[in-house]
């Protein structure tokens, strides 16, 4: 598994009815190096990324020696955050262990916690539990962790090793980072389009480019956001839900851009919030608000605005085999852009995949790419 498949969202994770996340390490002997478990944390986290928001989706193994003792295949307990007031992933990775945690290594993709907040703190658990070594992804960023739940863990005698595949793990947990370090939600900007750009007909229609699998994929893009902005003129030329139908997860904050006025009051939107100032200021109330993640679906103004500020964090993409063929279609991106080849915006692509009969394709911004590749 690439430490990209597993990071980006709804990239295969937490929708991937084909993964047996109850048991996902059965086979993995007790040689395997710390990498390869680290990897399984982050799956296990990606699993339940839709449902743990404003939490992190953090994953976390119990690996311990086999108990029978005749084997090379250690026993393992997984845990993942559950939804908010429930228990942090190393919790519910301990619970499951029980006492065969005592002397086991424990992978965690996120610092263990060290403060009461909903749930008593994940350090005291670990300490209590008599592990022997904890492994961790990344340090929690947030002011009231940041380095102390490994402190504590060392000071109880505990051997902690940090920044076991961090690559994987800050693209996995990348919105909780950059809410926690920025105070502001990750944008994903996602578009479809056919394969000449263009995002609706010149008559305004769109519906549908892209088929019934991308559709789907993005009803779970939608599921792994916290809250969903439009602009009003995409409210008036679709009359967009914007709910999660095809994909399991929870329906995100609906946000229309432009005054109350603008769309019709019977609009599907409804009930929404309406934003008729900047889109730093959304940004910002976004963040205060705990948003995570921020999914913006268009249209070509907002996209063009959106890009023009350098507000998107990751790009994704529908491209339907189609071509509207001439350049009288909505393009997806309104407004003026790049003046010249030397300004042009050049992002990372992250992942590519067919979806049905289209691709999806996910850029990384140029200013979110500083991760070098594995
Ligand atoms: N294929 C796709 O992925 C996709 C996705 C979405 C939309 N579309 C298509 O795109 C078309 C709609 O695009 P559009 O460009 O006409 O409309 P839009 O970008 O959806 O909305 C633009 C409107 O939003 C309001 N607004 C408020 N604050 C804004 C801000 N900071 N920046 C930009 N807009 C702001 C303004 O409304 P007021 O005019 O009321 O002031 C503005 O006219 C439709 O044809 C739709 O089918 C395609």
């Amino acid at each position: 598994m690439s430490p990209h498949d597993a990071g980006y969202p709804d990239a295969g994770g937490p929708d991937a009815s084909n993964r047996d996340a109850a048991n996902p390490v059965a086979d993995l002997p007790a040689n395997v190096d710390d990498a390869v478990w680290m990897a399984k944390a982050v799956e296990i986290g990606e699993a339940v990324r839709m449902w743990t928001s404003p939490n992190p989706w953090v994953g976390a193994l119990v690996v311990g020696k086999s108990r029978s003792g005749q084997s090379d295949v250690p026993d393992v307990w997984t845990g993942a955050t559950a939804p908010p007031g429930g228990a942090h992933a190393e919790a519910a990775a301990l619970a499951a262990a029980g006492t065969n945690a005592r002397g086991a290594t424990v992978y965690v993709t996120l610092e263990p916690c060290s403060h009461h907040g909903r749930t008593p703190p994940c350090a005291d658990a670990l300490v209590d539990a008599g592990v022997a070594r904890v492994v961790v992804g990344v340090v929690d960023p947030d002011a009231k962790v940041a380095g102390r739940g490994i402190e504590k863990l060392r000071e109880a005698g505990i051997q902690v090793d940090v920044g076991v595949s961090s690559n994987a793990v800050e693209s996995s947990l990348a919105p909780y980072l950059k809410h926690r370090r920025e105070g502001r939600p990750w944008v994903v900007l996602k578009l479809a389009g056919t394969l000449d750009g263009r995002i609706a007909a010149p008559d305004g229609s769109s519906k549908w480019i892209t088929g019934p699998e991308a559709r789907a994929d993005a009803h779970g893009l939608r599921a792994a956001s916290d809250a969903i902005v439009v602009g009003a003129g995409t409210v008036r030329a679709d009359d967009p839900a914007l709910t999660v139908r095809d994909a399991p997860g929870r329906d995100p904050l609906r946000i229309v851009l432009g005054a109350p006025g603008s769309v019709d009051p019977a609009s599907k939107v409804h009930p929404a919030h309406f934003h008729d100032g900047s889109l730093a200021d959304l940004l910002d109330e976004m963040g205060s608000r705990g948003i995570l993640q921020l999914l913006v679906e268009g249209g070509a103004r907002v996209a063009g605005e959106f890009q023009r500020q350098g507000l998107v964090d990751q790009y994704t993409f529908y491209f339907a085999p189609a071509l509207m063929g001439g350049d009288d279609g909505i393009a997806m991106f309104a407004g003026p852009g790049a003046k010249s080849m030397s300004s042009i915006m050049r992002g990372r692509i992250v992942s590519v995949r067919r979806l049905g009969s289209d691709l999806r394709v996910d850029l990384l911004a140029p200013e979110r790419c500083g991760q070098p590749e594995d």
